[in-house]
């Protein structure tokens, strides 16, 4: 694991969207796996800049989003889907048609499920993950459990999670208690896996990740075994750290 220090969140914002937008030039035809939530707000920012500059081409990428709320269109203002249109997909020339999502209206969800992985396997697999890391070590919404689940799939969430995100919903009766995630063998397959973390409540989620046991108790501990990893932490995730 490749582990980078950085002071603060804005610097982690920098750092990230520099190594997507390197990802980018390098192979314009780039699948982004992407990821939601508070973290990765201000790397989506840095890269709906950088495309406005004109320094960033998104034309030929594809990308794929780890994970959904089942049951929201993708109208809904708390859906994923929403929330990667107004941060990033909106501002940048990434084609519509190249947007991969679980679709979570889908009647079946189980084949909604299959669906998934077979299109994340025709895409050829994801060339670089971006991940946030849940406050119990989960990545995607693959949360603490008895084993690695290794394919998309539709998940209870945990009280950990829903308590997190229950700050986006106006109410916590409004909250979906279930969700699609790729699974952790999707997010494995991945050539490259960017993690980025930020303040004191991550901390011991990474610590476990950095130097815990592999165990699906901490779904993000499996990353110890992929080839590429970068963690990017500020100086509050990634106290423990002394680089
Ligand atoms: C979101 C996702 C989750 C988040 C994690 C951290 O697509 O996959 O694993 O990355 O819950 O969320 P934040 O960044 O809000 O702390």
């Amino acid at each position: 694991m490749n582990i980078i220090k950085v002071k603060n969140y804005r610097e982690l914002s920098y750092l990230g969207a520099k190594k997507i937008a390197d990802q980018v030039a390098e192979n314009p035809y780039s699948v982004l796996g992407l990821a939601t939530g508070a973290t990765p707000e201000g790397i989506y920012q840095h890269l709906a800049s950088e495309y406005q500059k004109g320094t960033l081409d998104f034309s030929q990428c594809s990308s794929v989003n780890l994970d959904e709320y089942k049951g929201l269109s993708r109208e809904d203002e708390q859906s994923y889907y929403h929330y990667m249109k107004q941060h990033l997909f909106s501002k940048i020339n990434l084609p519509e048609e190249r947007i991969y999502f679980p679709d979570a209206l889908a009647k079946d969800a189980q084949e909604e499920c299959r669906r998934y992985d077979e299109d994340i396997e025709k895409l050829g697999g994801v060339d670089l993950q971006l991940l946030g890391i849940g406050r119990n070590g989960h990545i995607g919404f693959n949360e603490p459990g008895d084993f690695f689940p290794a394919a998309t799939h539709c998940v209870s969430l945990s009280q950990s999670t829903l308590d997190a995100n229950a700050k986006y919903f106006p109410s916590k009766e409004e909250m979906p208690k279930e969700a699609y995630t790729v699974g952790i063998g999707v997010i494995m397959k991945a050539k490259k896996i960017l993690l980025v973390a930020n303040g004191e409540s991550k901390r011991e989620a990474l610590r476990r990740t950095i130097f815990g046991k592999v165990t699906p108790q901490t779904p993000a501990s499996i990353l110890q075994f992929h080839p590429n990893v970068t963690i990017i932490g500020d100086e509050e995730a990634l106290s423990f750290w002394n680089d």
